[in-house]
C-alpha cells in the first residue's frame, strides 16, 4: 500500500491537499497512527483505516494544523467590534446575532469573537457563536477551555486579566464568556454540514482554505455564501484573501482585517453545480490566488478611503511613495495583479526599492501563478529587512508548499522569534 491512497482518503475526507503541509508531514502521521495501532505494516494500516471510522477520525487528527491563538489578527477583532458597536445601537435589533467559527481549533478564535462582543456591551444571550472542528482533539480542548502560554500571544493581554483565572499550570476561562459559544465537532466538506441558508451575521473561516486544493475551495465557499445572510461579514486568514475575493466576495476595505461582504455582482451566480466555473470579471477562471492579497499597508487610511481606478502612471508622479504602495495594495485586494504590479514596479523606479514594495512584489507575483518569482521577491524583502514579518510567513508558506521542509523549518523558526511583536 503506498502513500497516496491515504493522501486520497485524506482529501475526500477533510479536504486535506497533502502538498499543503508537506507529503513528509502526511507520512509522518500515518506512520505515528501506525505505530500506536500496533501494525508493522501500510497494508496492514490501510484496512484498518478503512475499516474503522473512530480510526479515520485519529488519523484526521494526527495530521491536522491546529495552530490558533487569542486573538490572531487582531484587526480582524478590531473591525467586529466596530460592526457589533454598530449593530448593538440598531434599534431594529432584537434578534440574536448569529455567529460562526469554522474551523475554530482549540477554541481561542470563537472565545476571542465572545470576549470582542461582550467589551462591546453585548450582554450574555444578545450572541450566539457555533464553533466546529474537524477535530474532535482540538473540540475537547476547546470545550475544557484551560490555555496554556502558547494561545497567548502579544503584548497586549488585557484580556487574559479579564477573563481568565490562574488554575495551575494553566489559564481558565471564565464563564460568562463560555455561554454563549457552542462547540460541535464538524467537516466544513461533509455534505450535510449545518442544512440551511442565511443563517449567520458574521462568519470568521480563517487558515484551512490554505490546505485545500481548487476544487475543495470552491466547494467550501459555496458553504460559506450558504450560510452567510446577504448583509452578513466573512472573515478569512490573511492568505486567503484572493480566494474571497474571486468567489464573489468585496473586500471591506478594512486594512488588515481581511473582511469581505457578498458582492451584488455575485448574487446571481448559477447554481452550484457551475459555480465551480465561474469568477469575477478580471479574474482568470484557471486561477485561483491562496495566496496573500491584503498587505500591510503603510497607509492603510489611504488603502481604505480611495475608491477610484487607477491609472499606473500615476504612481511615477505622486510625491508620496507610501501613497504608491497603499494604491498597489489596494489594487491588488481588487484582484487587479497586473495593475497593482505596475504600481508597484513604478514605485520602484521613482524611490529606489524597500522591504515593502517587495513584499508586495511577491504577493502580486504569487498571486498571478508565479511562486518562484514571489520567493525571489519575499528574499529580497528579507535581505533589506531581516524582520519583515509578513515577508517571513508568506515565504515560510511558499517554501513548505514547495517541499522545502528544511528551509521552512528555519523561517518558522525566525518567526517564532518575532511572534510576540509582531503579533500585539
Ligand atoms: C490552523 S487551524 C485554524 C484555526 C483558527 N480558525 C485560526 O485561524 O486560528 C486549522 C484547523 O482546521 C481544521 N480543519 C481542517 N480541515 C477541516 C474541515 N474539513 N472541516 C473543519 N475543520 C477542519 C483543523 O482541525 C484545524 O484545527
Amino acid at each position: 500500500m503506498m502513500l497516496p491512497a491515504f493522501e486520497r482518503l485524506l482529501k475526500e475526507t477533510m479536504g486535506l491537499d497533502a502538498v499543503s503541509i508537506g507529503r513528509s508531514a502526511v507520512e509522518r502521521a500515518v506512520r505515528d497512527r501506525l505505530a500506536a495501532c500496533d501494525l508493522h505494516d501500510l497494508d496492514a494500516y490501510w484496512t484498518h483505516v478503512c475499516a474503522s471510522s473512530s480510526e479515520l477520525q485519529e488519523l484526521i487528527d494526527a495530521v491536522v494544523v491546529p495552530e490558533t491563538w487569542f486573538f490572531r489578527d487582531r484587526e480582524a477583532y478590531a473591525a467586529l467590534a466596530t460592526w457589533a458597536g454598530h449593530e448593538r445601537t440598531k434599534p431594529s435589533t432584537t434578534a440574536t446575532l448569529r455567529f460562526l467559527s469554522v474551523p475554530c481549533s482549540s477554541g481561542e478564535e470563537p472565545y476571542s469573537i465572545a470576549m470582542t462582543l461582550l467589551g462591546c456591551g453585548l450582554a450574555p444571550g444578545q450572541f450566539r457563536i457555533d464553533a466546529f472542528d474537524i477535530s474532535t482533539r482540538a473540540v475537547a480542548l476547546a470545550k475544557r477551555a484551560h490555555y496554556g502560554a502558547n494561545s497567548f500571544r502579544g503584548d497586549d493581554l488585557q484580556f487574559r486579566d479579564t477573563y481568565f483565572e490562574w488554575v495551575p499550570p494553566s489559564w481558565r476561562l471564565n464563564d460568562v464568556v463560555r455561554t454563549d459559544v457552542h462547540f460541535q465537532q464538524g467537516n466544513l466538506l461533509d455534505p450535510s454540514f449545518l442544512p440551511g441558508a442565511d443563517i449567520y451575521d458574521v462568519i470568521f473561516c480563517r487558515n484551512v482554505l490554505i490546505y485545500f486544493d481548487q476544487e475543495t475551495q470552491d466547494r467550501a465557499m459555496r458553504v460559506l455564501r450558504r450560510l452567510l445572510k446577504d448583509t452578513g461579514t466573512l472573515f478569512v486568514g490573511s492568505a486567503e484573501t484572493g480566494l474571497a475575493l474571486s468567489h464573489g466576495f468585496a473586500s471591506t476595505r478594512m486594512p488588515l482585517a481581511f473582511a469581505f461582504r457578498k458582492s451584488r455582482a455575485a448574487k446571481s451566480r448559477p447554481a452550484p453545480s457551475s459555480q465551480a466555473n465561474q469568477k469575477p470579471p478580471g479574474l482568470s477562471h484557471k486561477k485561483v490566488p491562496t495566496v496573500p492579497i491584503t498587505a500591510k499597508s503603510p497607509a492603510p487610511s489611504a488603502t481604505a478611503a480611495t475608491s477610484k481606478p487607477a491609472a499606473p502612471a500615476r504612481a511615477a508622479d505622486t510625491s508620496s511613495s507610501l501613497l504608491d504602495l497603499a494604491e498597489a495594495a489596494r489594487l491588488a485586494d481588487l484582484g487587479r495583479l497586473e495593475d497593482a504590479g505596475k504600481v508597484c514596479a513604478a514605485h520602484v523606479r521613482a524611490h529606489g526599492t524597500s522591504a515593502q514594495a517587495c513584499y508586495l512584489l511577491g504577493l502580486i507575483r504569487n498571486a498571478a501563478g508565479a511562486p518562484t518569482d514571489a520567493v525571489q521577491h519575499f528574499r529580497k524583502a528579507l535581505y533589506l529587512d531581516p524582520n519583515h514579518y509578513e515577508s517571513l510567513a508568506h515565504l515560510t508558506l511558499l517554501l513548505d508548499k514547495q517541499g522545502d521542509v528544511s528551509g521552512a523549518q528555519v523561517l518558522r523558526k525566525r518567526l517564532q522569534r518575532l511572534a510576540p511583536r509582531a503579533e500585539g
